[in-house]
């Protein structure tokens, strides 16, 4: 979480830094800082709150770092806000210190004072004691002693036209414009600012000065990086509608086409013979993504007769996981940054197996440490909950499963023709949104709902009920339809509203069962489904789907769930672009 931007420019730098940190406001928005370098020394501005609490006069100076926060360490408060001073150096952090308490009890001893309960002012202090004259040997000794995540920005009063970063397992990108210079926690940021963006990888520096941008080693040894231009993917989106998320559901049949068109243009035969000899599949991911993974694990096993072994990330990691060598790994993330898939991947690897990431961000720490990389064309997905990203993710993962079994697969022609029909009943699940504009309102006061489902319609109903709770703050549970008699049924009572998914024919009656159970309790119910049999359902709201073949429908089923969460949260008086506790990119653990 938190985003980081530097920047040296010929002009005074201070609105754009504040517009760069405007669009990395989603990474973390509980507080939000700058600091300007002028021949006066630094002017700071930090704030508690929102981007928007910095404006005011304008800051002097050329130089400039900008942070927005999501609090590790300390709450947020103008004190905690970064930038942090310390002597000559000011200094943005995103990550975690883990030995911060044993490096803030030696600077305490040595009659250091804090002015903040942040781990990242322990970093600058030790900049500013280890500083002998030269900026980026101070910088790197410091970084050496440090443990846990960290990209960091830094500028000294000794170094006008000068910033030093450091990168270890939180994401940096550099960038370049024709009047300035760039550092930033990610591409889209730098949208309308730099032309091209090369990123840094772990362990590795950049240094801005003399009017250049150098990758470095820890010793100041000179790496070589290409800047290639921002892509037509990376670049932010203008804004249509009232908030990122109604963009990004409106956005997903221009998504998946843009994905479905890149899928067509990738060469999985490699990945395919590394599938193959694969001994085990494993398949890894949080929060959405992991049931993105759910959905590839059951379409593999039922279509083709492997099994999969999906595990959330976080899991995955500590549970010393049955994966070897020549196993292959998917690892499903969007952002591609998220630290315990990262982690994951990085086990796995380690031991011996194959990485297949499937991210959004062809520039990511997923996909650069990957053996194999499906990316997504989504485009930047701003609002923390994810929507267009996991209707990208089932297609990817879907066809991935074809093409990588295909040569057991008897149903593969037919199956990728259908895909070409997602675009156009994506728009169709459109025609949905005025109704479940009732349903929020019919159910906007519930205290808690169940979202039911049967086999892949289980992970539709976990992604609306995840939906839910992220942005309505309502408890949600997504829950498999046969599970319900033993135990859950006994919450049922009068109104308590019951939604269920049903897009296999062959289960459909069962999953209608399940409704009937809860409906003779009092439970109010509402069913979603492309069925012709949905006319005869006995529940209180009915949601016909436009129809794809059965095996696609997940990605199709879950729009006017995410749509029905937005109007939700809509009507409770919420923002969903900035859910409580939350940021986009759970770049820490
Ligand atoms: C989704 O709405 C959530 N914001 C969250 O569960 C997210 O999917 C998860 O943190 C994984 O993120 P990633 O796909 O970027 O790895
Ligand atoms: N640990 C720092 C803080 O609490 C940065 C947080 C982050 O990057 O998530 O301020």
């Amino acid at each position: 979480m938190c985003g980081i931007v530097g920047l040296v420019a010929k002009d005074n730098c201070y609105s754009r830094i504040l517009s760069t940190l405007g669009r990395l406001e989603y990474r973390g928005y509980d507080s939000a800082g700058i600091a300007l370098l002028s021949e006066k020394g630094f002017s700071v501005r930090k704030k508690k709150g929102g981007v928007s609490n910095l404006a005011g006069e304008p800051l002097a100076g050329k130089t400039g770092i900008g942070h927005t926060r999501w609090a590790t360490h300390g709450a947020p408060s103008d004190a905690n806000a970064h930038p942090h001073i310390a002597g000559k150096f000011a200094l943005v952090h995103n990550g975690i210190v883990e030995n911060y308490a044993a490096l803030k009890a030696e600077l305490l001893r040595e009659g250091e004072t804090f002015l903040s309960e942040t781990d990242s002012e322990v970093i600058v202090k030790l900049i500013a004691r280890a500083y002998r004259g030269d900026f980026f040997a101070a910088v790197s000794s410091v970084c050496a002693r440090l443990e846990g995540a960290y990209a960091i920005a830094v500028l000294c009063e000794d170094c006008p036209e000068e910033i030093v970063c450091a990168k270890y397992r939180s994401p940096l990108v550099a960038g370049v414009s024709c009047d300035a210079l760039y550092v930033c926690s990610d591409a889209p940021a730098l949208s309308g600012e730099a032309d091209a963006i090369a990123a840094a990888r772990d362990g590795e520096f950049i240094h801005i000065r003399d009017g250049k941008i150098t990758f470095c080693d820890r010793e100041g040894n000179r790496l070589e990086r290409a800047f290639t231009p921002v892509t037509e993917q990376e670049r932010m989106r203008d804004r249509r509608r009232g908030t990122f998320m109604e963009e990004e559901i409106f956005d997903i049949p221009r998504a998946l086409s843009d994905t479905l068109a890149a899928l067509r243009r990738t060469d999985f035969a490699p990945c395919a013979r590394a599938m193959r000899s694969a001994g085990k599949v494993f398949a890894v991911a949080c929060g959405t993504a992991f049931h993105a993974a759910l959905a590839f694990k059951d379409t593999v096993e039922r279509e083709v007769k492997i099994p999969v072994l999906c595990h959330t990330s976080s899991e995955f990691r500590y549970r010393d996981p049955l994966v070897g060598k020549g196993d292959l790994v998917v690892a499903v993330s969007q952002s591609g940054e998220t630290a315990d898939t990262l982690e994951a991947a990085r086990l796995a690897r380690s031991r011996g197996a194959y990485i297949l990431a499937i991210t959004n961000v062809a520039r990511s720490s997923l996909a650069s440490l990957a053996d194999f990389s499906v990316a997504m064309r989504a485009g930047p997905e701003i609002a923390v909950a994810a929507t267009k990203s996991y209707n990208c993710q089932l297609l990817c993962l879907y066809y991935v499963a074809a093409e990588l079994c295909f040569f057991r697969h008897t149903r593969y022609p037919a199956y990728m023709a259908e895909l070409s029909a997602l675009p156009a009943a994506a728009t169709a699940a459109f025609g949905t949104f005025s109704a479940m504009d009732s349903l929020a309102q019919r159910l906007q006061g519930a205290q808690g709902m169940y979202f039911l489902g049967r086999d892949a319609d289980v992970r539709t109903a976990a992604e609306g009920a995840l939906k839910v709770k992220e942005i309505a703050y309502v408890f949600a549970e997504g829950y498999a339809a046969g599970e319900l008699k033993h135990g859950t049924l006994a919450l049922i009572e009068d109104g308590f509203p019951v939604l269920a998914v049903a897009t296999r024919a062959d289960l459909f009656r069962k999953t209608e069962n399940a409704l009937e159970e809860v409906r003779s309790r009092g439970a109010y119910t509402a069913l979603f489904s492309q069925c012709e049999a949905i006319s005869e359902s006995c529940a209180d709201f009915k949601c016909r789907l436009p129809a794809v073949c059965e095996a696609l429908m997940p990605i199709i089923a879950v729009i006017p769930l995410q749509y029905f969460a937005l109007r939700m949260c809509a009507l409770r008086g919420y923002d969903p672009d900035k859910p409580r506790n939350l940021a986009k990119s759970v770049t820490v653990e």
